[in-house]
């Protein structure tokens, strides 16, 4: 009755922006993300406690994020079943800086494998990326490690939606993402509520839709042949794509800060010189960098030159795996 999961986080390589349906977290477009370690999120969840209870990161959680991981503990019980009894839950993040990068996709994906594993259910890494998915859209693709597509499905209830790993972490190793840090604050607009105010306001969110299904293939394509210019290119391309139609939304949504842009400016100036290097941006100011292991280093100085407070750099991470020592 009591299981523990260690998840990483993944950033979105084409990008997931915007739900054809809010409550079963279903999008209007596939997306392909790359899973990173060593930042991580380890979960331990018991059935049949004395009271509900969710502790994450230290902390007591309350009102909708606790709701949230209850609600998807409620979808564990429903699979198994049978009367599993009140949860505990604890979850603590390993992210070597105080805030930036998000810590839900990790969070949500570790929850939902140690919870069907607490409840004695199976191990199916479809069942476990659908039940990620119900708890924040981008975990199912936290499930599996290394290059992972959101297919978005057609079904109404959701049951074709989930994430599937194209590549494991071993078929790019000398690839390098390096978090950026510029900005340790709480964004101001969650990505939840930034990306529902791009779908029903934006009018070039039907062209994003179209657009970004059709680099979903391209981008495996580019990542088969482990291209990474043409990737970097690719990256760089949706993500404004995706910052556009937000722009054009009402009230327009700027998640881009002048450090963002500073930093932006000098990638293009670094490639001229002949360093592989390229940008991604979620629904904030913290740019990803895309490089290779042998510029790592050189990406990590031009982000802390251009005011980064705080760099991560991340490989290509593996699946979410089953671990023997518990939280509690
Ligand atoms: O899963 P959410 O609700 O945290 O949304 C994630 C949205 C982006 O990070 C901007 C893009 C993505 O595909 O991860």
């Amino acid at each position: 009755m009591k299981a523990t999961v260690r998840a990483h986080p993944n950033i979105a390589l084409v990008k997931y922006w915007g739900k054809r349906d809010d409550a079963l977290i279903l999008p209007h477009q596939s997306s392909l993300s790359l899973t990173l370690e060593p930042i991580h999120v380890t979960t331990t969840v018991e059935f049949g406690a004395p009271s509900d209870t969710v502790e994450l990161h230290g902390h007591a959680a309350k009102g909708s994020e606790r709701d949230r991981v209850l609600r998807l503990l409620d979808q564990v019980r429903a699979q198994a079943g049978r009367d599993l009894g009140p949860a505990k839950v604890v979850s603590r993040g390993d992210f070597p800086m105080a805030a930036g990068l998000a810590s839900s996709a990790a969070g949500f994906a570790a929850l939902a494998v140690a919870g069907r594993a607490a409840a004695g259910l199976p191990q199916d890494t479809r069942a476990s990326s659908i039940l990620a998915r119900r708890g924040s859209g981008s975990a199912c693709r936290s499930v599996q490690g290394g290059f992972c597509e959101w297919m978005r499905g057609e079904r109404e209830d959701g049951e074709d939606s989930y994430a599937v790993q194209r590549f494991d972490a071993g078929h790019w190793a000398d690839l390098r993402m390096v978090v950026a840090i510029l900005d340790r604050g709480e964004k101001e607009v969650k990505s939840r509520d930034g990306m529902k105010n791009t779908v029903e306001t934006s009018p070039y969110y039907p062209a994003w839709v179209k657009d970004a299904e059709a680099e979903v293939p391209r981008a495996r394509e580019l990542i088969a042949k482990k291209d990474l210019e043409a990737l970097g290119e690719l990256c760089e391309r949706n993500a404004w794509r995706m910052h556009s139609t937000s722009l054009a939304a009402d009230p327009p949504l700027c998640y881009l800060n002048s450090a963002t842009l500073g930093l932006i400016q000098h990638l293009r100036e670094q490639r001229k010189k002949g360093v592989p290097v390229w940008f991604t941006l979620d629904a904030g100011p913290n740019p990803v960098l895309l490089t290779n292991a042998a510029h790592e280093v050189a990406a990590e100085a031009l982000a802390r030159a251009c005011g980064a407070v705080d760099v991560v750099r991340c490989v290509p991470g593996g699946d979410a795996t089953l671990l023997t020592e518990h939280l509690f």
